[in-house]
């Protein structure tokens, strides 16, 4: 159930769940190689051998789809602070980010697991688009956030710094 009132700012729980998920989709991006290498090799019907960066690639993307599974209940039951904005253009694109970014971090882990455990290819194929749709949507969000810090200056990216619990 969503609160009366919003809250007027994110949770210390809230940010920290932010910046955590960061770190870890940073990671399956930066050491990804090793799971598509490990991809390859099942592809190929081929032994793959136990590797670190492959269960982390597994664990981390695990984590990431707790994580904004916590963060959604979170958003339903504390609630988060209204939108900078209201009712322009700008507000409803970084609406559209913040459901595109939630979606993704469901359905990339969802797909991953598709391909990784249950061998589905089409799913490694949906897995391969979604990266790109989840990187440009990142862009997007990061672009977004520098245009409130230093072009609008109205404390936006504040709001994921300082914790009002
Ligand atoms: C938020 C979570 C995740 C992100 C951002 C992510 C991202 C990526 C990226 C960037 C690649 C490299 C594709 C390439 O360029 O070759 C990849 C490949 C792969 N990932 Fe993930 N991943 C996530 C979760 C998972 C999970 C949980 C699993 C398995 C349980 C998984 C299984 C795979 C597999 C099997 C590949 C190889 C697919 C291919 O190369 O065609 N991923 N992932
Ligand atoms: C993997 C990268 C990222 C993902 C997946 C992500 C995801 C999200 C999501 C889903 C929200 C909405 C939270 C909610 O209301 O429930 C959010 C908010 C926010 N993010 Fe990110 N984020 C990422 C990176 C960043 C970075 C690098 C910055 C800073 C440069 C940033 C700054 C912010 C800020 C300031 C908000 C609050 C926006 C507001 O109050 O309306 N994010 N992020």
């Amino acid at each position: 159930m969503r609160p009366e009132t919003a809250p007027t700012g994110y949770s210390r729980l809230q940010i920290a769940l932010h910046w955590i998920v960061v770190a870890l989709i940073a990671q399956q991006y930066l050491f990804k190689d090793a799971m598509s290498a490990a991809w390859d090799r099942v592809t190929e019907g081929l032994e793959v051998g136990f590797d670190p960066l492959v269960l982390a690639h597994v664990a981390g993307g695990a984590l990431v789809l707790t994580l904004a599974v916590w963060r959604l209940a979170l958003r339903a039951r504390r609630g988060v602070p209204p939108a900078v904005e209201s009712g322009t253009g700008q507000a409803l694109l970084a609406r559209l980010t913040h459901v595109g970014l939630y979606a993704l971090m469901i359905l990339m882990p969802v797909s991953g697991a598709l391909a990784w455990f249950g061998g589905v290819e089409a799913a490694a194929q949906g897995h391969n688009v979604m990266k790109i749709v989840l990187l440009a949507l990142i862009v997007l969000h990061v672009v977004g956030a520098l245009y409130h810090q230093f072009i609008l200056r109205d404390g936006t990216l504040a709001r994921m710094r300082r914790a009002q619990d």
